[in-house]
């Protein structure tokens, strides 16, 4: 349950998203997330971590082009009547990760009934080496702009300590789909 989509983002949309994420990152809804024991501050995510922080999330408002792109994936997927994660703010979430971040393998609730959380994550900006997502012990080092998607509710994932000072920067937007919907779209 793993697909990767070559080039899903432009040039513009990529730094349009990243220019957001610097201006940003350092607002009250950018927090911790905790995902890294040995390196603390190292990621900020504007997830929300839990529920009494839905007002500091409930501020945050992206840009119209990353609803463009979320409005395209569910074209492109023929995704209909979509629920999002609760976590997430209009189903997306965006993070920045810093030099020696990293993140702990897991995997992400399944948050209804008969339904599979899918991930359609896009590194904006690479760092200079690692921050490398790992599914299932397989890398998958995509390049900037290209959509990793895959099933967080089912496979293990982690991401390998960012090496140097240029931030990886995050786009994640979030599904919770059906069964026969996940199975079409992974066949
Ligand atoms: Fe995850």
């Amino acid at each position: 349950m793993i697909k990767v989509l070559k080039d899903f983002l432009t040039h513009k949309e990529i730094s349009i998203l990243n220019e957001w994420t610097d201006q940003n990152h350092d607002q009250n809804f950018f927090q911790d997330a905790e995902m890294d024991i040995y390196y603390p501050k190292t990621r900020f995510t504007t997830r929300i971590v839990n529920t009494n922080e839905e007002s500091i999330s409930a501020v945050v408002e992206y840009p119209e082009e990353a609803y463009q792109i979320q409005k395209r994936i569910q074209q492109y997927f023929n995704l209909n009547n979509i629920l999002y994660p609760p976590t997430f703010r209009n189903g997306i979430v965006n993070g920045i990760g810093f030099q020696n971040g990293s993140i702990c393998k897991h995997s992400d609730p399944m948050y209804y009934e008969n339904t599979i959380t899918v991930h359609c994550n896009f590194i904006t900006q690479k760092p200079v080496a690692g921050g490398v997502t790992i599914i299932e012990d397989h890398e998958y080092d995509i390049e900037e702009g290209d959509m990793l998607m895959y099933a967080v509710s089912e496979l293990n994932h982690e991401v390998t300590p960012i090496v140097g000072t240029k931030p990886r920067i995050l786009w994640c937007y979030g599904f919770c789909l059906n069964l026969e919907k996940a199975k079409e779209i992974f066949k």
